[in-house]
C-alpha cells in the first residue's frame, strides 16, 4: 500500500533520496497525467511521486492536467496527497526560504478544468470546501517541521493565480486586501479536485521570493536563491513526516 503521494512542484521535479521501485503509466478518462507515477521507498515508507510540471519541467501551471493527475493518484488507491508548491510571500512573515502550510485558499484562476462533477451526473454535487486542506495531514506536517527544526509558518491563505506570468504590484496589493498571505499558480483547482475525490490533501508551500512589489530584489534572482534553500528543508520535512504517518 502506498503511504503517501507527493506532487512535486517547481524545484522538485525529482525526489532526492527516493529509491525508485517502478514507474507506472496511468491512462485516465481525462487524458494524460503530467507523467508516469514513480513508485518508490523513502524513509522506509512506500511513496508515489508525480512531477506536476512534467519530469523535464515543460508544463506551465495553466496547462497542467490537474484532473488527470488527481484521478491517476486516486485510481491506484492513494489516500493522502502532499502537494509541494513554490510560492511568493505576501505577508511580511512569509520569508523567502521558509516553508508554509496554508489552511485557506482564494482562487483567482480561470478557464482550467476544475471539477469532476460536470457530466453524466446522477445529481448535482457541491463538495464542502469550507476547509480546503485536510487538517489531520496539515497537523502532521506541522509536527514534522517542528521535529526537524525547520523554519516554517503553520497557517496562511494561499491565493492561486492563473500565471504563467508573475503578478503586478497592484494585483498583490489587492490580494493582500483579500486576505491572501501567499501567492502561487498551482494550488487550484488541484485542491478542489482532490476534495472531490475524497483524498486527504495538504500543501507544503516553499516560499521562493517576496511577492511582486514587496521587495527591491530582482524577483527571479530571489527565486533562484531561495527555492534551493527551501528545497533543502523539504527533504528533512519528508523524512520526519513519513515517520509521523
Ligand atoms: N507568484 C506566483 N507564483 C509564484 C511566485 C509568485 O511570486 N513565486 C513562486 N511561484
Amino acid at each position: 500500500m502506498t503511504d503517501l503521494a507527493i506532487i512535486g512542484g517547481t524545484g522538485l521535479a525529482s525526489l532526492n533520496g527516493i529509491e525508485i521501485v517502478r514507474r507506472e503509466v496511468v491512462y485516465t478518462p481525462y487524458g494524460e497525467p503530467s507523467g508516469p507515477l514513480t513508485h518508490g521507498r523513502l524513509a522506509d515508507r512506500n511513496v508515489v511521486f508525480l512531477a506536476r510540471h512534467g519530469y523535464a519541467h515543460t508544463i506551465p501551471p495553466h496547462k497542467v492536467n490537474y484532473r488527470a493527475n488527481i484521478w491517476a493518484l486516486k485510481s491506484i488507491g492513494v489516500q493522502q496527497v502532499l502537494a509541494m508548491a513554490a510560492v511568493g510571500g505576501i505577508r511580511a512573515d512569509m520569508r523567502p526560504g521558509w516553508l508554509a502550510f496554508p489552511n485557506q485558499i482564494v482562487d483567482y484562476t480561470y478557464r482550467r478544468a476544475h471539477t469532476f462533477f460536470e457530466q453524466d451526473l446522477e445529481r448535482v454535487t457541491h463538495v464542502d470546501f469550507t476547509h480546503p486542506y485536510d487538517e489531520a495531514l496539515r497537523q502532521k506536517l506541522i509536527a514534522a517541521a517542528q521535529a526537524a527544526r525547520l523554519q516554517f509558518v503553520a497557517a496562511g491563505t494561499y491565493g492561486a493565480t492563473q500565471g504563467p506570468r508573475l503578478e503586478t504590484a497592484a494585483e498583490i496589493r489587492r490580494m493582500e486586501r483579500d486576505g491572501c498571505d501567499l501567492v502561487g499558480m498551482t494550488g487550484m483547482p488541484e485542491a478542489a479536485l482532490a476534495r472531490e475525490q475524497q483524498l486527504a490533501y495538504a500543501c507544503c508551500a516553499v516560499i521562493a521570493n517576496r511577492a511582486a512589489g514587496k521587495s527591491r530584489e530582482d524577483i527571479h534572482a530571489e527565486i533562484e536563491v531561495y527555492l534551493k534553500k527551501g528545497m533543502d528543508q523539504v527533504r528533512a520535512l519528508l523524512e520526519a513526516l513519513l515517520q509521523e504517518l
